[in-house]
């Protein structure tokens, strides 16, 4: 096993632990939900906007304006969640947005101006990383929610399916403007390591804000 594996192996590791223990609590389920709603609303940028005007065809424009309202009703449905829950929205820190993370990491998405297929296809390309995440990653906070709340869990695992066929949108848009299958899978490489490093500093960020606030109980391996 290489040394980023079992890294990446202790640090999976670390974050099952760290969401069993942040979902035991109101605080920590309000928390996450929080984070949730954040990241699905997350467009500060409006890249939904400029990637509708951008792509000029109109099938796939109309992906575009359906992935948009796709990540509008995912935020309702975690919002939903807090509801039902009796929990309140809670202010995210910003060292804990991932996608502003990013932004503020990579120049784009925040002041990203979007207009030319070079621009379409590397915005794509991040999105399709922030995406692949999301797969990732809400089916393990399903498997967290699921012994306290079966319906938070449920929605996290609805929306897992949906990001799912996000990934196929951004491989659909993603192909048509690049120059080539090459430059495409160029590009989503380059988007993976920063989206990789981006989720690991915000969730060690995350470990330490949570500990701080006395929501989990941790030591962080030296
Ligand atoms: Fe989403
Ligand atoms: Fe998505």
């Amino acid at each position: 096993m290489s040394t980023s594996m079992s890294t990446s192996t202790a640090f999976e590791n670390i974050r099952t632990d760290f969401l069993t223990q942040l979902v035991a609590t109101d605080a920590g389920r309000a928390h996450l939900l929080s984070i949730s709603v954040e990241a699905e609303e997350g467009d500060e940028g409006d890249i939904f906007g400029q990637l509708e005007v951008a792509v000029d065809d109109r099938d796939l424009a109309r992906i575009v304006a359906r992935h948009r309202d796709d990540e509008a009703r995912h935020a309702q449905l975690f919002r939903g969640c807090l509801e039902r829950l009796g929990l309140e929205l809670q202010p995210v820190p910003d060292e804990l947005r991932l996608i502003r993370h990013l932004a503020d990491a990579t120049g784009g998405f925040q002041t990203a101006v979007i207009e030319t297929a070079e621009d379409i296809v590397a915005t794509y390309a991040l999105l399709h990383a922030i995406e692949a995440r999301g797969v990732e990653q809400f089916p393990r906070i399903a498997e967290a929610f699921a012994p306290v709340d079966a319906d938070t869990a449920e929605t996290y695992l609805r929306v897992s399916r949906d990001e799912r066929g996000h990934l196929r949108y951004c491989e659909r848009i993603g192909r048509h403007f690049a120059p080539s299958e090459v430059a495409w899978q160029t590009a989503l490489d380059e988007a993976r390591d920063r989206e990789t490093a981006a989720f690991f500093a915000v969730g060690l960020a995350n470990i330490e804000h949570c500990t701080a606030q006395g929501w989990v109980h941790f030591e962080v391996p030296a």
